[in-house]
């Protein structure tokens, strides 16, 4: 049988991500949204993509959860984006209504499914679906890192004239203001950056890094990134659904970890087909550590607010 995909929230993350699992051709995916009609117009036609590009994915919209019963996976990219000079922050309470309402309904339809967190303020949201659907850590991931870190890859290589493929770095902590590119474990095709870049030029690539979301809002006025986040969740997806066992950085549970308990916070971890399998502790430097923290101080920030 061919596995599912639900992704809630068909604007511009969700609809993406739609596309391109369909064009993935190993899974039908569902995509739900509140407003009438409109993800049922988008699934039409992405399904009438399929014969131009040769896939066979089943592509149906929806407003009714019962469509998403028995998914694999659900993707949650329901609630508002950052408007111009708008935080993530800003966003936490009218988001937290959606998600709570959103997760309550996934875990009705969908009791053993594998939930991906995209919806912002990311920490703070894939911490509220962990409370509300009572699933195991395994089962609840954030979205985040792998975009943070793509984003980190992009500029490094922009930077060199080298490939994206040969820079291989991690971004870890909250998807925001603290987030903490490790620069010292950055590397072009097994080469150190501090052997390669001067340490300003580094640090303004890892502030710009920081700033990568706000940049595109910036740029485009109203809404925000898409293109990239969506790659993103395919990436987390892939590995999940085809067991690839891949190590990458996502939200993750911490039960001890990085000396941490009880919060959602960007980590490495191996994501196969039960979700996330296994945290991995990369040794960190007293500075890095230090900034881990202070992310984490954020993310705790942010959950005092939800009051959960
Ligand atoms: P969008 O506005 O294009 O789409 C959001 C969709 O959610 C809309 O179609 C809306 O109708 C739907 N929606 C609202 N309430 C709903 C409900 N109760 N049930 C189902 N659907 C509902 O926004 P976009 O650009 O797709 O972004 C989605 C979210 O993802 C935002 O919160 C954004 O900040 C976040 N995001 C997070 C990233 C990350 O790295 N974690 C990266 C990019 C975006
Ligand atoms: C981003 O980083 C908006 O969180 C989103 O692009």
């Amino acid at each position: 049988m061919r596995s599912k995909i639900t992704v809630i929230g068909a604007g511009f993350v969700g609809s993406t991500l739609v596309q391109r699992l369909a064009e993935r051709d190993y899974a039908d995916v569902v995509m739900y949204d509140i407003i009438p009609n409109m993800p049922q117009g988008k699934a039409l036609d992405l399904l009438q993509a399929g014969p131009v590009l040769g896939y066979d994915s089943l592509v149906t919209g929806t407003n009714d959860y019962a469509d998403t019963a028995n998914s694999d996976i659900v993707v949650i990219t329901s609630g508002f984006p950052r408007k111009p000079g708008m935080s993530r922050d800003d966003l936490i309470k009218k988001n937290q209504e959606i998600v709570t309402q959103v997760t309550e309904n996934v875990v009705k339809h969908s009791p053993d499914s594998i939930l991906i967190m995209v919806t912002n303020p990311l920490d703070a949201m894939v911490q509220l679906a962990y409370h509300i659907s009572g699933f195991p850590r395994n089962r609840v991931i954030g979205m985040a890192g792998v975009l943070d870190t793509a984003r980190f890859r992009t500029f490094i290589a922009q930077e060199l004239g080298a490939s994206v493929r040969d820079v291989q770095a991690y971004v870890l902590g909250g998807h925001g203001d603290t987030m903490v590119p490790l620069a010292r474990m950055c590397t072009v095709a097994g080469v150190p950056i501090a052997q390669l870049l001067p340490a300003e030029r580094i640090e303004q690539i890892v502030q710009r890094t920081r700033d990568g979301g706000a940049e595109i809002v910036k740029l485009l006025g109203t809404g925000s990134a898409y293109f990239a986040p969506s790659a993103s969740v395919l990436q987390m997806v892939d590995s999940i659904l085809l067991d690839k066992k891949m190590i990458m950085p996502c939200a993750a549970y911490l039960q001890g970890e990085y000396g941490m308990r009880d919060l959602f916070v960007g980590v490495p971890v191996k994501l196969g087909a039960h979700g996330m399998e296994e945290v991995i502790e990369v040794e960190l430097d007293e500075g890095e550590r230090a900034q881990l923290q202070k992310s984490a101080d954020a993310v705790k920030e942010l959950i005092k607010v939800m009051g959960i």
